[in-house]
């Protein structure tokens, strides 16, 4: 692994020439009776997704239009994920069942990116046992698609790009985003933290931020063409900037982007307990446009296992953290991400886990069961509780937590919140609240998109209902 922290930043003229690719491939493509459709398939985190809607940028200059049949596409891309053996295993069924819908259309073009295809030994076992596969990449060569997919458009055989790189930053690629109200703004790549169960920084390499002024005004370009909620991301936001040394962090870059013109809300995720600073809660506080939500994960409750992750905060220390976000952003939100099972944790230890969710209350939590992961420290750990006594465990959270999600959601009931109304599903509107809450409306579709008071009229564990209030 490539532990070296210098940053590559690509040249302008190295997107320029991905572009001309692009350009190559458009040209091929337009001579053909029907345009060609690309199907875009992405796991996992939104990082993943916004790395998506960047691969659909160099596809939609390269003359894609897009389906979500991967029987009709002539080109597959796969965004995989590494986080949980789970999502492994569910994206190589994926890949594996790919071997029909290739037989039935040749000519069809199959890649593989993302944090899975970083991993040496997935790479591998798509090369040796997954031969419908035509290009495998990791996130360190995304910049790079067009040039490897040209490779593979003209026949040059299968394309492997798994390089260890440290990690680059490439300004320009051309972004399809899928919705017009929300929008992810990755502001930082990688991680330097290395919790012991993680896989995430040997396949994203190390933290590297974008310049802030980039960043600015991509933001307001977005605000211009009318998008009403704003993420900024981050493996760990909090330690934005550090590599830049400019003195701008991100408590200040989240507020010179608040201070931007516009009718819009910003989010952040995600954040490590042991950077989240005063100084952000301030920012918070006191900026409108930061919408009061906070997802902190904690992982575990016990302070001998968060030494064992290398988390470097405390029970205590995690505590104290949500104290000072409360005193200083009332009624925010906070979700969380916890791990159970990690190797060696004790029954009391769990306890411990159950405990913390009963002193914070939080609004939703993430709940995971430890997943082995290659190469990491906690894999070669000793585990020596039973599957099973994980499972009920993990059970047994997530029962509680459900209680403590529908309690708090029940609180809504009654009050009038602004939220904005996203989208529809098959059961009617759908909205959030400035917290992130989901909310079910019945109401006109010309509502989607705009910033509505509504009233909560009911609640469950997962979402609220309400109705718009008439003015
Ligand atoms: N096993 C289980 N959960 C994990 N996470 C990260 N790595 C693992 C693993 N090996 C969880 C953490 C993290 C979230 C995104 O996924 O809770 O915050
Ligand atoms: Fe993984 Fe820890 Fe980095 Fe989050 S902070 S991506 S859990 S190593």
């Amino acid at each position: 692994m490539n532990l070296n922290t210098k940053t590559t930043r690509i040249a302008p003229e190295e997107i320029d020439r991905q572009r001309a690719f692009c350009a190559q491939i458009r040209a091929r493509n337009s001579a053909r009776a029907a345009q060609p459709l690309a199907f875009v398939d992405t796991y996992g985190c939104q990082q993943n997704e916004a790395d998506s809607e960047r691969l659909r940028g160099y596809l939609a200059e390269m003359g894609y239009a897009f389906t979500s049949d991967e029987h009709e596409a002539d080109v597959i891309l796969i965004n995989t994920c590494a986080i949980r053996e789970h999502a492994e295993h569910r994206v190589l069924g994926n890949v594996g069942a790919l071997v029909h819908t290739k037989r039935a259309k040749p000519g069809q073009i199959i890649c593989v990116c993302g944090c899975m295809a970083q991993e040496p030994h997935v790479a591998q076992k798509i090369k040796d046992s997954f031969r419908q596969v035509d290009l495998v990449f990791g996130p360190h060569a995304l910049w790079k698609f067009p040039e490897l997919f040209y490779r593979v458009y003209t026949r040059r055989g299968r394309v492997f790009e798994i390089t260890d790189e440290p990690g680059s930053i490439a300004e320009g690629i051309p972004v399809v985003r899928q919705n017009g109200i929300k929008a992810w703004v990755s502001i930082m790549y990688g991680c330097n933290n290395f919790c012991t169960y993680c896989i995430v920084p040997y396949v994203r390499g190390r933290e590297r931020s974008r310049d802030p002024e980039v960043i600015l005004s991509e933001i307001r370009a977005l605000v211009d063409e009318g998008y009403r909620d704003i993420t900024l991301l981050g493996q760990n936001v909090n330690s934005y900037g550090k590599d830049l040394g400019l003195g701008v962090d991100f408590s200040d870059l989240l507020e010179q982007a608040a201070a931007i013109p516009g009718d819009f809300l910003l989010r952040f995720m995600t954040s490590h307990p042991k950077d989240a600073s005063q100084k952000l809660f301030d920012v918070m506080g006191r900026c409108e446009k930061v919408a009061p939500h906070f997802h902190l994960p904690f992982q575990s409750g016990s302070t001998r296992v968060l030494e064992a992750m290398n988390r470097r905060y405390t029970r205590e220390g995690y505590l104290e953290k949500v104290r000072a976000l409360r005193a200083a952003v009332p009624d925010v939100v906070i979700t969380s991400d916890v791990i159970v099972g990690f190797p060696g944790e004790t029954q009391a230890e769990f306890e411990e886990t159950l405990s913390l969710i009963e002193e914070v209350r939080f609004d939703a939590l993430f709940t995971f069961i430890y997943s082995p992961r290659r190469g990491t420290p906690a894999a070669g750990m000793d585990d020596p509780m039973s599957k099973e006594d994980k499972a009920a465990n993990f059970q047994r959270l997530a029962a509680r937590q459900d209680e403590i999600s529908e309690e708090r959601h029940a609180a809504y009931v009654g009050r009038t919140v602004r939220c904005l109304v996203d989208g529809e599903d098959g059961k009617g509107l759908t909205a959030r609240t400035p917290g992130n809450r989901l909310v079910r409306l019945e109401g006109d579709r010309s509502l989607i998109g705009r910033f509505v008071e509504i009233r909560m009229t009911g609640s469950n564990k997962w979402s609220l209902t309400g109705e718009p209030v008439k003015d």
